[in-house]
């Protein structure tokens, strides 16, 4: 069941340009997070924060500053805390307000007001496409965008947005694509391409789940963006389980790519996967070193802390910076 948050009038969003045929976003929010255990246990890997935002409160800030201010979250186990992040919390709220912290009282108001946020609930981690496939209802008959929850998109790129102007040009379905290291392929969907006349989009001619380097068609891999043709529901619902014993989103594109209605938009900007360990750390890290408020103390604590590493592989943990 679908349950619409009553939430403020959407903040005006940074970037809207003319009427696009995609309004709807949807961001599935509903694996298991395994990596990141036992972290993850009762929180969603989605929530865990980046600097003092959760990872998918970047993924929304990013639909809206492209003009989509419908986003449906698919959640499931333990996902309470995804619905409550994107609700009001009148007592906070009221005590902030008492105590004059407009800044704080903002910050804890923002997510309800950046788009019309829905929720529905995935019953089973049956796959990605089986959460995309959840989406059907809300979605109808409408090309819509997918942004994976914990898949974050620098700030300031403009990726999503650039797929959208694609999307008026090409019809069909259209995956972000990025060169990865061979042997990090496996890691990724990866895409058969061809050269189109557009610089930067390409045709994907098949496409194949966490290939081994050797039998990977190509070095481009699927990252977590996608605008796709409402054909792809149907298409979802006939495709049986895949890698992993879940039900794919690559191998329901790789039924459309036959019918050569998907292309890829090649990204080579910053991306971060918050899902994986290292990754996260790494976002955390650049993220807050790029913040006005807290970068430059941050900075000059890092370098003294890698100064103090000498070299070593270790933590420091014993030689920590002031
Ligand atoms: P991942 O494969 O990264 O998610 O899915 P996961 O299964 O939670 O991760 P690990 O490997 O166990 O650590 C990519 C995105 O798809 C969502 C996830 O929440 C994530 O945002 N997803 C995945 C669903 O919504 N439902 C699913 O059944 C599977």
């Amino acid at each position: 069941m679908i349950v619409p948050h009553a939430t403020d009038t959407p903040a005006p969003v940074r970037t809207v340009r003319a009427v696009r045929a995609v309004r709807k976003a949807v961001v599935p929010a509903a694996g298991l997070g395994t990596r990141f255990l036992p972290a993850t246990k009762a929180t969603p890997k989605e929530m865990l924060p980046v600097v003092d935002k959760p990872a998918i409160q970047y993924v929304v800030e990013e639909a809206a500053a492209a003009g989509l201010d419908d986003v449906l979250m698919v959640t499931g186990r333990h996902k309470r805390a995804i619905e409550d992040h994107f609700d009001h919390a009148f007592e906070l709220e009221q005590t902030l307000a008492a105590k004059g912290d407009a800044v704080r009282l903002d910050a804890v108001r923002d997510p309800a007001r950046l788009a019309n946020i829905h929720h529905i609930r995935q019953g089973e981690p049956l796959g990605l496409g089986h959460a995309v496939l959840c989406a059907r209802r809300h979605v109808g008959d409408q090309p819509f965008a997918v942004l994976l929850g914990d898949d974050l998109i620098d700030p300031r790129e403009s990726l999503l947005s650039t797929m959208l102007d694609v999307r008026d040009r090409y019809a069909g379905s259209l995956v972000a694509l990025m060169e990865v290291p061979r042997e990090q392929i496996h890691l990724y969907g990866c895409a058969a391409v061809e050269p189109t006349e557009d610089k930067g989009v390409v045709r994907v001619t098949g496409l194949v789940e966490k290939p081994s380097p050797e039998a990977a068609p190509s070095a481009y891999a699927v990252i977590g963006r996608y605008v796709l043709d409402p054909a792809v529901f149907d298409v979802l619902d006939r495709t049986p389980p895949g890698r992993g014993g879940e039900i794919q989103l690559t191998d329901a594109l790789q039924d459309l790519a036959a019918g050569g209605t998907v292309h890829g938009v090649v990204f080579d900007g910053l991306r971060y996967d918050t899902g994986d360990k290292a990754d996260y750390l790494r976002t955390v890290v650049r993220l807050a070193c790029d913040r006005d408020d807290l970068g430059p103390e941050f900075i000059g604590w890092l370098k003294e802390f890698v100064a103090g590493l000498d070299g070593r592989e270790g933590s420091g943990r014993d030689r920590p910076a002031a």
